[in-house]
């Protein structure tokens, strides 16, 4: 078997270090780890890591949660799907999205048709400890931000399910959670 052609996904996602065919981008909820895996993986790879987050912000030279407060969700989720759209038609990367992002029908069937879409899973308790460092979260600024985060996951998790792989992004190190993921792209 020569490398041309071998089979696996990894063949045709990343067929030599550094080249992407196809987007591979990250769902799941909020500290699902999408940034820091994404990151590690495109470094892996050779390849450019974008967060959709931070474009939306550059594009709206605001923060996230500037736009929650100013414009409002309905009007970030509009930016989110006009930046998803423009990310997805250019090259190939590894992408982060919002934890919203997939939920929305529109931006979803982007994705299914231009990208290879892996949920980063983690368990309820690990998404809490992850996101109650940091008070950057517009959705959970309410009084009872643990009951939202769990009311949020059991919603979105059917509809993160539909990727085309899902990864267990654990408590453990980073780097064995980006060996899962390129385990599972075979790349
Ligand atoms: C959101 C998740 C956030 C950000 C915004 C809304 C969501 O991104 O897009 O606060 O709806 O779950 P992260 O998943 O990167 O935290």
């Amino acid at each position: 078997m020569t490398d041309s052609d071998q089979s696996g996904p990894g063949a045709a996602i990343a067929p030599r270090p550094g080249e992407l065919t196809r987007t591979i981008a990250l769902v799941g909820m909020m500290g699902a780890g999408k940034t820091t895996i994404g990151r590690k993986l495109a470094s892996a790879l050779g390849a450019t890591f974008v967060d959709s987050d931070r474009e939306i912000e550059k594009a709206a030279d605001m923060s996230v949660q500037e736009i929650f407060e100013t414009l409002g969700e309905k009007e970030f989720r509009r930016g989110e799907r006009a930046v998803i759209k423009r990310l997805l038609k250019g090259d190939p990367i590894v992408l982060a999205t919002g934890g919203g992002a997939y939920l929305e029908s529109s931006t979803r069937n982007l994705m299914k048709t231009h990208a290879i879409t892996v949920w980063m899973n983690a368990d309820i308790d690990v998404l809490w400890r992850r996101v109650s460092r940091r008070s950057t979260r517009p959705l959970l600024q309410q009084p009872n931000p643990r009951e939202v985060l769990e009311r949020l996951n059991e919603e979105r998790s059917p509809v993160y399910a539909e990727a085309d792989f899902v990864v267990e992004s654990g408590d453990g190190p980073a780097d064995e959670v980006v060996s899962a993921l390129r385990k599972a792209l075979g790349v």
